[in-house]
């Protein structure tokens, strides 16, 4: 029976701070009124697990457009694209090609707490993963709660953070990679990148969440670097504490679906000798992060 109302759309809770799985649905097939209920979901649980798809590029495309204009991949590490003729579709790999460069970004090892392209100054709002190829073990993706992060701070240290401003790094990516183009710098004062508050409240639903982007040359504004850093710290180990936490163990044909204004991820490493395909796509966003 086809799935074609909203109050068919089943959502089961991960039971962590983020996250509902949504099972029995054929992403192929998706009406107008499906749609509405998926994206109420979303705002509600803001990482949505849909398992057992079978996707091609276009499918992927066709669904991930529906939440808004689609970014085009950005240029993989070696400077290459990705897929010939489809520009939206991004590969996360470690798998080589004929040529021996690899298909993908990211490699087997971890990608550090992140959330996507942050340093730029409107910043994607929704990524798109789909499983193709997993490894037997590793290779979770975790998810953390950018709100419940900000809700757990005590008021006196919310109070001490409205109004700041973070400078979100552009060098590296979050596998640690350098990003094309760009000279390399581990001062976080003079690093490229943008400006964004350090608390930010999500255009759709209001709520107030951390918006940290990543550790790694992050420097709060105008302050200097020891207390700059510190400060950071403190913020990073709630943010970043697993009762604010969904971990993902993949299973093959999952698409999971995360929102960038109110989530952050990261990649646990995998064995090199494993494959590992996963196609991508990134929704933009519709304004800079705002307080
Ligand atoms: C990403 C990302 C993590 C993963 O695609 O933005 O961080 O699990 N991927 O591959
Ligand atoms: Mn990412």
């Amino acid at each position: 029976m086809p799935l074609d109302h909203a109050s068919q759309l089943r959502v089961v809770p991960t039971g962590a701070a983020v996250g509902a799985s949504v099972p029995g649905l054929d992403l192929r097939q998706v009406n107008d009124t499906l749609f509405t209920a998926i994206y109420e979901a979303w705002l509600t649980h803001s990482v949505l697990i849909f398992p057992g798809q079978r996707l091609a590029h276009e499918d992927l495309i066709a669904f991930s457009r529906r939440f808004g204009e689609l970014d085009h991949a950005p240029v993989q590490e070696n400077g290459r694209r990705f897929v010939e003729g489809l520009p939206e579709i991004y590969i996360v790999s470690n798998v080589l090609g004929p040529d021996g460069q690899p298909i993908g970004s990211l490699g087997a090892g971890e990608a550090s707490w992140h959330t996507d392209m942050s340093y730029l100054p409107q910043p994607p709002k929704a990524s798109l993963l789909y499983a193709a190829e997993i490894p037997h073990e590793g290779g979770d993706t975790w998810f953390a709660g950018m709100h419940a992060a900000w809700q757990a701070l005590p008021a006196s240290m919310q109070a001490r953070l409205r109004g700041l401003r973070v400078n979100h790094d552009g060098t590296y990516n979050s596998g640690g990679f350098l990003r094309a183009g760009v000279v390399p710098t581990d001062d976080p004062r003079d690093s490229p990148g943008t400006l964004h508050p350090l608390v930010c409240r999500h255009p759709e639903t209001g709520r107030e969440a951390l918006y940290l982007g990543r550790r790694r040359n992050a420097w709060i504004e105008g302050m200097e670097l020891g207390k700059s850093d510190a400060l950071l710290d403190e913020i990073w180990a709630e943010a970043t504490a697993s009762r604010h936490v969904y971990r993902h163990r993949w299973g093959k044909g999952d698409l999971v679906l995360w929102d960038n204004r109110n989530t952050m991820h990261r990649r646990d490493p995998f064995d090199p000798a494993a494959r590992r395909v996963m196609y991508r796509t990134q929704v933009k966003g519709s304004a800079p992060p705002m307080a």
